[in-house]
C-alpha cells in the first residue's frame, strides 16, 4: 500500500464576497516534510491553513489530511493533528506546566509528556511561572508545546515567529527543527523570507490567493539566475577598474562602497584577492526576496 501524502490540496477556492482569498490553490506535503507557506499579509496563507486543518470549509476543491477529509469536522483526525493556538487561548492563571497538563489531559496524555514538551521548547526552567508572566517568545513556545503535547503526526503553525525579537525567532527555529527531527510533518506560514529559506524543505510562495511558485528554496533561488553582488569599501578600486575584471558584469559606486554584479563570483573574488582589495568585502547572493520580486514585479513587503 502506498502511503498517502500528509496533505493534499487540489484546486481549493474560498471567496469572501467578491474577494478571492484562496483562488485555485494546489499542493501536497510529504510525510516528515517541513513545508512553508510564504507570502505578504493578505496573501491567503491563514485561510489556506485553516481549510487544511478542517476549521474552514472551502467553496470548492479537494483536501485530504493524512488520507482523510478534514471537513466536515473529522474527529478521527483530532488526535493526529496539532494546531497552534493563539497565545490568548491559554487557561487563566495556570503555570506553564499546568497549561500543558491541562491540554494533555484533554487527550489522556501522561504528566511526564508535559514535562518533556517543556524541555523540547526550552521552557523547563519556566515550568512554575504563570503563563501571563512569560515573555512573548516564551508564550509562543508554550503554545507550540501545547500543540504537540498529544504527540500528533502533523503540526500546523500560523506565523509562529511573528512579533518575536530576532533572538527569540532564532530560538524558535531550533525548536521547530527539533520537532521535525522527531519525524513530525510541519506546515507553517510565515512572512519572513529569510526564515523560510533556512527552515523549509519546500516553500509555496503565495500572493493574492494564488501559489506562484513551489519548490525547495535553493531551487527557487537558483532558477532565478540572479547575479551575485560583491561589495567593497570605496577607494580600493574605481568602477572602471572593477568592470575590467573578468567576470564582472557591472560596477556601481556610492559614497561608501563599490558594488559589482557577477554571475561568476569565483574568478572575481580571486582577482580582488590578488589586488589586495578585499577590505569590507561582502557577498550577497540572490534570496527568496529576489524570487518574489521576479514573480510579482513588486518588492517584497511583509
Ligand atoms: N472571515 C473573513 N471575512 C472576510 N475577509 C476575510 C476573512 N478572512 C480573511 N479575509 C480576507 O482574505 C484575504 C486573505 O486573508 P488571510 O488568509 O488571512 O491572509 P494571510 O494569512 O496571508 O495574511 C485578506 O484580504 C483578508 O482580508
Ligand atoms: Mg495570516
Amino acid at each position: 500500500m502506498t502511503e498517502e501524502p500528509a496533505v493534499l490540496v487540489r484546486d481549493v477556492r474560498k471567496s469572501y464576497g467578491e474577494l478571492k482569498a484562496v483562488d485555485g490553490v494546489s499542493f501536497t506535503v510529504a510525510r516528515g516534510e517541513f513545508f512553508g507557506i510564504l507570502g505578504p499579509n493578505g496573501a491567503g496563507k491563514t485561510t489556506t491553513l485553516e481549510i487544511v486543518e478542517g476549521l474552514r470549509e472551502p467553496d470548492s476543491g479537494e483536501v485530504r489530511l493524512l488520507g482523510e477529509s478534514p471537513w466536515p469536522r473529522n474527529v478521527k483526525l483530532l488526535p493526529r493533528i496539532g494546531v497552534q493556538l493563539q497565545a490568548s487561548s491559554f487557561f487563566e492563571r495556570l503555570t506553564a506546566k499546568e497549561q500543558l497538563r491541562a491540554f494533555g489531559s484533554l487527550y489522556g496524555v501522561s504528566h511526564g509528556t508535559a514535562e518533556e514538551m517543556l524541555e523540547l521548547v526550552g521552557l523547563a526552567d519556566k515550568a512554575d511561572v504563570q503563563e501571563n508572566k512569560l515573555s512573548g517568545g516564551q508564550r509562543q513556545r508554550l503554545s507550540i508545546a501545547c500543540a504537540l503535547v498529544h504527540d500528533p503526526d502533523i503540526v500546523f503553525l500560523d506565523e509562529p515567529t511573528a512579533a518575536l525579537d530576532p533572538q527569540a525567532r532564532r530560538n524558535l527555529w531550533d525548536v521547530l527543527r527539533a520537532i521535525q527531527e522527531r519525524g513530525k510533518t510541519i506546515v507553517y506560514t510565515t512572512h519572513y523570507l529569510d526564515e523560510a529559506e533556512i527552515l523549509c524543505d519546500r516553500v509555496a510562495i503565495m500572493d493574492r490567493g494564488r501559489v506562484l511558485a513551489l519548490d525547495p528554496p535553493a531551487v527557487l533561488v537558483r532558477g532565478l539566475d540572479a547575479p551575485t553582488h560583491v561589495t567593497l569599501q570605496k577607494g580600493l578600486l574605481s568602477a572602471v577598474e572593477a568592470e575590467a575584471i573578468d567576470g564582472v558584469d557591472e560596477a556601481r559606486e556610492d559614497e561608501v562602497s563599490l558594488t559589482m554584479s557577477t554571475r561568476r563570483p569565483a574568478p572575481v573574488l580571486s582577482a580582488l584577492a590578488e589586488r589586495g582589495a578585499l577590505d569590507g568585502l561582502q557577498v550577497r547572493t540572490a534570496t527568496l526576496e529576489d524570487v518574489f520580486l521576479g514573480l510579482t514585479g513588486r518588492e517584497y513587503r511583509a
